[in-house]
């Protein structure tokens, strides 16, 4: 009865907002949007009856979500990816808006403006986004500062990445800076993850390239202390690339892989639009639709290769409850999204989240686990 209820509530806010609000919201630059989101987001988090009525129109629950996964309880799968809340400013609601964990971030060393405005663009045909914004955030004092002391009611990542800028290409540089934000956030939230994959960082991304990559976390572990670390990857990296990052991360007690940030390649056969016909420019790199394939590949790959030993993160495209339970017969064990939340509607998390126990209903599972990367060697 309540299944059923909870099925009609979600269908009725999916159809006011494809037919009302997301024309509304695509009409306006998508940077404004994402502002005044983190804004209502934060005002409702404050008010305890705001986060009890969202709760009431967009959280999902069930006891056959659960999992216990390095040491973190997970009420659900699905969490909502790094560069939404950039600031670690809307922690208190997400849990109401149906998710089971938020990673906030990427946070760098130094606070980042980002790259000058416009830099968030839609491409509504491939449903995705072209995201320039460059690691913008308030850097890890300030971040840490909101973060201390708070209770969370749901498991929070801290993303961190090296500050977008000149002074901090070198290696040495890069290292000092990706120390100082982990020093500084390493106590506070449930796991760690180091952003690699930044598409848009200054100087390219230096430590998806073994040598640098083992010198960095060789580093972080002289200071580690015993929460877990994920390391976040790019979706375009070649087999032998990758095969090289996997060697190296096994020696140093890497917990999960998040697979995968932003597609840096334009020529991704996904994505329709033509710069001439939009007037996007090629910068940057592009989430959603574009990056879900590639992003199941690599999954797969991955579990495969590693015998499923870490907690992979299925990251790259999420829109419905098969492209999550695709993820995870391919080897993940949770879902971050964006991109399936603007395009689909803030209910999609719910709708998700009961679709995937429908999913494993019909396959004869009755949890998740049963079901991660059962496909992987197919
Ligand atoms: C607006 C925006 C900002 C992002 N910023 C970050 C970031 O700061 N750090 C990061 O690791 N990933 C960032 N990402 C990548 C997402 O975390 C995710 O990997 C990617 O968007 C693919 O998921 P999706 O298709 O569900 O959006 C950003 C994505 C978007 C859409």
């Amino acid at each position: 009865m309540i299944e059923g209820l909870i099925k009609v509530r979600n269908l009725m806010i999916k159809g006011l907002y494809r037919a009302i609000v997301r024309p509304i919201l695509f009409r306006i630059d998508p940077e404004k949007i994402h502002d005044i989101f983190i804004k209502v987001g934060k005002t409702l988090g404050k008010v305890t009856i705001l986060k009890a009525i969202t709760a009431f129109f967009f959280q999902y629950r069930n006891e056959k979500l659960h999992q216990e996964l390095v040491g973190i309880k997970f009420e659900n799968p699905i969490g909502l990816a790094a560069g939404f809340d950039k600031n670690a400013e809307m922690t208190d609601l997400i849990r109401s808006v149906g998710f089971g964990h938020i990673e906030v971030g990427s946070i760098t060393g130094e606070p980042c403006k980002g790259n000058e405005k416009p830099r968030l663009w839609r491409l509504k045909k491939s449903k995705g986004l072209v995201v320039w914004y460059a690691l913008k955030n308030d850097g890890c004092k300030r971040i840490a500062k909101r973060l201390e002391g708070k209770k969370f009611n749901l498991p929070i990542g801290i993303s961190i990445a090296k500050t977008n800028s000149e002074a901090t290409v070198t290696k040495e540089e890069g290292i000092k800076d990706y120390l100082k934000a982990y020093r500084t956030l390493k106590d506070l939230g449930d796991y760690i993850t180091i952003n690699i994959s930044c598409p848009n960082a200054y100087g390219g991304q230096p430590f998806t390239n073994a040598k640098d990559l083992d010198q960095l976390l060789m580093r972080i572990n002289e200071i580690r202390n015993k929460k877990p670390i994920f390391i976040k990857m790019p979706p375009d990296l070649s087999h032998k690339d990758l095969d090289e990052v996997l060697d190296t991360i096994k020696y140093h007690r890497i917990d999960g892989i998040i697979c995968a940030n932003l597609t840096k390649d334009r020529k991704n056969k996904k994505i329709s639009e033509k710069v001439k016909d939009t007037g996007i420019p090629e910068v940057g790199g592009v989430s959603g639709q574009p990056v879900r394939e590639l992003s199941t590949e690599m999954i797969k790959y991955i579990y495969k290769k590693t015998n499923g030993k870490y907690v992979i993160v299925g990251c790259g495209g999420v829109f419905t409850a098969k492209d999550a339970y695709e993820k995870i017969r391919a080897g993940a064990t949770l879902i971050q999204l964006i991109t399936g939340m603007i395009y689909q509607g803030p209910q999609a998390i719910g709708e998700i989240n009961q679709g995937l126990l429908r999913l494993l209903e019909k396959d004869g599972f009755k949890r998740i686990s049963q079901a991660i990367g059962i496909d992987a060697n197919k």
